[in-house]
């Protein structure tokens, strides 16, 4: 399969070499797409195929981006892949929420189900594996937590050292476990995401340091396959809409992309149309396509109880800006009360997330109160990370959320008796 590294930036597209070390563009500065002809092949049969191996037991067909290896540009052969069986998310029916948030047809998509418990996964799987091809020996990120667990896992999987570079005191203490359980050595530095990533993108280069941020292409390449298994589930009908939260813009970047191919080979009929939504505290990219500017102004000090997504300067800006001019999207912002509500309203159906996921939910009320999601639209929420990534945060509204649901009681019969009959006899 022939592909190579392009710059993607309007105006410039400048070609790399396969083998090209940087994720920036060697002319312009600009951030990379890994790129690969799509003449020749056939929707159709690709489809068929696709299916096929949702019955077969390989470790690639197992996961939810290598079973759409015809579109992961770079892949070679089975023997080089790092998998942990990622993807395979479910997609489920939110009828009540959907209904909270303004009357629409709402699906979410559980990115919490992957192996560690977020939607990094899909990308890391693919970082991890490019990561082993160029014969680099320590892998680096700056990150919010996710980033990092997935991370960890990818890399001990593969025999990889893997630095981890994170705000101190700003990530979930879970997430920060899970990275310390896989092995990866944690640093921490600077107040905020922004400056962590500043600084580790400098001495990437400096150290020899493979860098699987979002600005890695070949993450890129590994997360747009959600795009993939979403249409699929949907037996390739677009929604209307595809939600997602922004932080460092990667996450909507690579959907985009991922749709982008799939409508070129006749796929799917309609683009759907991506919405970005983002914290009130870090929210750069929304005052962006507010204002019309040319240029991202950070915000310098980003303040959200979202963790995940708090980041004032998103390196993938210029990317998710092309994706929302494209197919017409829409972007918001929430506050971290409304994040509140939104995650109140998924737990009532059942369904746990991290607050930075529930911000999707929080934003399609937005947008359905402005009129800018219309009534019963087909709308997809992506939510991004596993409830048990953040229980801090559940600790820390525990008594709007329990709202006299916790109750202690003598470890006597006769207590437990009382107040299980009280319970009972309050709520019928
Ligand atoms: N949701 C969750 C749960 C995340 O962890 C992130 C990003 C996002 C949304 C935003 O996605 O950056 O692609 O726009 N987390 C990164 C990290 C920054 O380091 O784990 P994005």
């Amino acid at each position: 399969m022939s592909w190579h590294i392009q710059c993607a930036e309007d105006g410039c597209h400048a070609r790399h070499r396969p083998d090209y070390p940087s994720h920036q563009c060697q002319k312009c500065g600009g951030l990379l797409e890994v790129r690969r002809d799509l003449n020749g092949l056939s929707g159709g049969a690709m489809r068929a195929t696709w299916v096929e191996r949702r019955l077969s037991n390989l470790p690639l067909d197992r996961s939810g981006v290598w079973r759409f290896r015809e579109l992961v540009s770079f892949f070679h052969d089975a023997a080089s892949v790092i998998t942990l069986a990622e993807g395979r998310t479910p997609l489920l029916d939110a009828p009540g929420t959907g209904a909270w948030a303004g009357g629409v047809d709402l699906t979410v998509k559980h990115q919490g189900a992957n192996p560690t418990g977020s939607f990094k996964d899909l990308g890391m799987t693919a970082a991890i594996t490019r990561a082993l091809a160029l014969r680099v020996s320590v892998v680096a990120c700056a990150s919010t937590g996710n980033t990092s667990s997935s991370m960890a896992a990818y890399a001990a999987r593969a025999g990889l050292r893997a630095l981890v570079f994170v705000p101190a005191g700003k990530v979930a203490a879970a997430k920060l476990a899970q990275a310390i359980d896989l092995g990866a050595f944690i640093i921490e530095l600077g107040e905020n995401f922004d400056q962590a990533f500043e600084l580790v993108r400098k001495a990437s280069a400096e150290l020899g340091l493979y860098l699987v941020n979002s600005v890695n292409p070949f993450r890129i390449e590994g997360q747009k396959t959600l795009a993939f298994e979403l249409l699929e589930q949907r037996d390739w009908r677009a929604p209307d809409f595809i939600v997602v939260p922004g932080g460092n813009l990667g996450n909507v970047s690579a959907i985009t992309k991922g749709l982008r191919e799939i409508s070129t080979l006749g796929l799917i009929q309609k683009m759907p149309r991506l919405v970005v939504i983002q914290s009130a505290g870090a929210d750069a990219f929304c005052r962006l396509m507010t204002s019309g500017a040319d240029e991202l102004v950070p915000v310098a000090q980003p303040e959200t109880e979202a963790t995940a997504i708090r980041i004032g300067n998103p390196a993938n800006w210029r990317k998710a800006r092309r994706a929302l001019i494209e197919t017409q999207g829409l972007c918001e912002s929430v506050s971290d009360e409304e994040i509140f509500e939104a995650k109140r309203a998924l737990a009532l159906e059942g369904i746990g997330c991290e607050p930075a996921s529930a911000a999707t939910i929080a934003g399609i009320r937005r947008l359905c109160a402005a009129g800018r999601i219309p009534p019963r639209a087909d709308v997809v929420a992506v939510l991004t990370g596993h409830q048990l990534k953040d229980p801090d945060y559940v600790a820390r509204h525990a008594a709007e959320i329990e709202s006299g649901r916790r109750l202690q009681v003598e470890p006597t019969a006769d207590a437990l008796c009382g107040v299980v009959e009280r319970i009972l006899k309050a709520s019928p």
